[in-house]
């Protein structure tokens, strides 16, 4: 369990210690399996609501309810001994205030078993990072393109060119002023997430924002190659599981209709014993 007592476990504090030190290793996981195989690799493991439109084939990031982060928050907890869990507080759980974003962070927290939440917002959103840091809740930080503005924004389009990197780095400074250990930088010049990161006194992950941040996130199922409807730039797929797993099945489906399945191994026999459970 990364919660608070356990010796093991990376905490929020340890990760704004590294700041400018080794790169952060951050991935998404939704699923105990998953959360299992990226654990002991990665620093940082996040809930993102990115799993609407991964494992529940949502256009957008906008239908994505507190329930299923909880859901998807409590079985990665089961797969996790050692990196931070955070879980994103998702669309119209926290914009109306800080009340509303302390309730919903604790529910996620009390039922998730996260050490932390993350909140999309640079200024707009300081003075709700403040009230939950003051009451006991890390918050990890996310701004450049925020997704859930997608309507906003017209389009998940780069974000702090021109005049507008200005506004980017005023939202980088206000998160840190709040409170936040660590915000996420997506999709940014790489100039611009340089002269944040040397700006700014906590570590910046990037997604599409160049090396120059102190750590790097993606989302999982896209450096498994297992999502496909669309690939950005900024993704590197390290396995094609996804091409690998529609062969396989194709195989499966095969071998049924041509009567190579089940063979003889996987059937049982008359002497089977009372009590044999594989
Ligand atoms: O929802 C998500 O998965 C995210 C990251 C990839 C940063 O916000």
């Amino acid at each position: 369990m990364s919660a608070a007592g356990d010796t093991n476990a990376v905490t929020p504090p340890d990760i704004r210690l590294r700041k400018g030190q080794t790169p952060l290793v951050c991935l998404t996981a939704y699923t105990t399996p998953i959360a299992k195989l990226v654990d002991r690799h990665c620093d940082i493991v996040l809930v993102g609501d990115s799993v609407g439109m991964v494992l529940h084939g949502l256009s957008s990031t906008l239908g994505v309810t507190l329930d299923m982060m909880i859901m998807h928050g409590k079985a990665v907890r089961r797969g996790l001994e050692r990196a931070l869990l955070v879980v994103d507080l998702p669309f119209g759980s926290y914009e109306e205030g800080p009340e509303q974003a302390f309730r919903n962070a604790a529910r996620l927290m009390a039922e998730a078993g996260c050490a932390a939440v993350k909140l999309e917002g640079g200024e707009s959103m300081a003075a709700t990072i403040r009230f939950l840091t003051a009451r006991g809740v890390p918050v990890m930080a996310h701004v450049g393109l925020t997704p859930q503005a997608v309507n906003t924004f017209g389009g998940y389009c780069v974000q702090g060119l021109g005049d507008d990197a200005e506004r980017i780095r005023r939202d980088a400074g206000a998160v840190t002023e709040a409170g936040a250990f660590s915000v996420v930088l997506e999709k940014v010049p790489e100039p611009l997430a340089k002269a944040i990161t040397a700006q700014i006194a906590i570590p910046t992950i990037g997604i599409g924002a160049s090396p120059a941040c102190d750590g790097q996130i993606l989302v999982v199922d896209d450096i498994l190659g297992m999502f496909t409807d669309f690939r950005p730039k900024f993704v590197k797929r390290y396995a094609e599981l996804g091409s690998e797993a529609e062969a396989a099945i194709g195989t499966y489906a095969a071998d049924v209709r041509d009567r190579r399945f089940p063979a003889a191994e996987h059937v049982y026999a008359a002497a089977s014993r009372p009590g044999d459970v594989a």
